[in-house]
């Protein structure tokens, strides 16, 4: 079968690991017509738009992407093609794994935990004004529909995926209405899962607790802004950025949408330069392919990947080896094809 997939190089690093990740995918012989359309600068460009109908219809039709970084001007220009994105097609679910991967250095060696953010609302839903010159108004949207289905997703995610226990961070004791909500929702949403512990903690005390005893979690769940955050850090815990990263699941006119995409931005620093490192993207891709119902591809690439990390000698300058991204490339599907 062939599967169409809209695909999103993005701009910076984007490109060069997207070829990569195409590549490898294509090794596997897995058939996909990849649907490739343009979002962010390179679009305003040629459209006059971050977000153009046709990249808007492509996924409309395709319902999963495999999304490359894309450029966010900091502090004025566009608003963030990613924030729109999730907007648009609703997907309310950020999933961030993070697991060791072997041979890379960290100071634990036992992490294993998932953090699901919520990813529509909270300061993302940009309600901000000027009330004059110096004072700004941000507005911090929690709605009890987007709580309960967050929660709700994480618990199921536990259920299906073996894990134990959900534990909620929200700074509930100072956001005692918006943060509240969310805790409450928790709270009732834990009841319909009697077989998976829930557990309560503070965002702050979850940032010590984690760069202490990182292993003591499980499965996270959080408002966006913290989700954002602490995600990042767990990425850190395993060896950062270059090697994280997500799924966005959500719900479109009643129908099953998915982005898969890399943790980390584009990379202005390092791009055109043939180091960036593809893992991120390539994790997301295999998380795609389990989606699409490729799990032996899938699972193919998975081994690979983690064998060209315990020999640990093929890696790029950001794992503090010097391979290109084409070396670590073509290193991957040598392991492919002799396994
Ligand atoms: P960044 O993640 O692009 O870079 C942070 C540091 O990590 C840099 O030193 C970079 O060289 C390194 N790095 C990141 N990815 C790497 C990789 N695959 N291989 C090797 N090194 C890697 O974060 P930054 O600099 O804050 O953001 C740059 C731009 O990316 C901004 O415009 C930001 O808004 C955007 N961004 C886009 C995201 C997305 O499209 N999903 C997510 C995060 C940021």
């Amino acid at each position: 079968m062939k599967h169409n997939i809209t695909l999103l190089k993005g701009d910076g690093i984007g490109p060069e690991i997207s070829n990569s990740v195409l590549k490898i995918i294509e090794s596997t012989g897995v058939q996909i017509n990849w649907d490739e359309h343009l979002a962010g600068k390179d679009a305003y460009l040629k459209y006059g738009e971050v977000m153009p109908n046709e990249t808007l219809d492509s996924i409309k039709k395709n319902k999963v992407v495999l999304k490359a970084p894309i450029t966010t001007p900091i502090g004025e220009g566009f608003a963030s093609v990613n924030v729109q994105l999730r907007r648009y097609f609703d997907l309310f679910a950020n999933i961030r794994p993070s697991k060791n991967l072997p041979n890379i250095k960290t100071p634990f060696n036992n992490v294993d935990l998932v953090v699901i953010r919520e990813n529509t609302e909270d300061i993302y839903a940009g309600i901000e004004n000027k009330i004059d010159e110096n004072t700004v108004h941000g507005i911090k949207l929690i709605t009890k529909k987007c709580c309960k289905r967050i929660c709700d997703y994480a618990f199921q995610y536990a259920l299906k995926n073996k894990r134990k226990e959900v534990t909620v961070a929200t700074k509930a004791n100072i956001s005692k209405l918006a943060d509240g909500l969310f805790l409450n929702c928790f709270r009732e949403i834990s009841k319909n899962y009697p077989e998976i512990k829930a557990r309560e903690i503070l965002i702050d005390n979850l940032c010590m607790q984690l760069v202490v005893n990182p292993s003591q979690f499980d499965v996270l769940v959080m408002p966006n802004l913290y989700g954002d955050i602490i995600s990042d850090l767990c990425a850190g815990l395993v060896g950062g950025l270059g090697i994280a990263y997500s799924s966005n699941i959500g719900k479109y006119e009643g129908k099953d949408y998915a982005i898969f995409e890399a943790v980390h931005g584009s990379a202005p620093d390092i791009a055109g330069k043939n180091i960036a490192n593809p893992t991120g993207l390539l994790r997301s891709a295999i998380e795609m392919l389990k989606y699409i119902n490729e799990i032996e591809a899938a699972i193919k690439i998975e081994k690979a990947l983690f064998e060209v990390f315990k020999e640990g000698k093929i890696l790029t300058p950001d794992l503090d080896k010097n391979a290109t991204t084409e070396e670590f490339t073509n290193e991957i599907i040598r392991k492919m094809k002799s396994n």
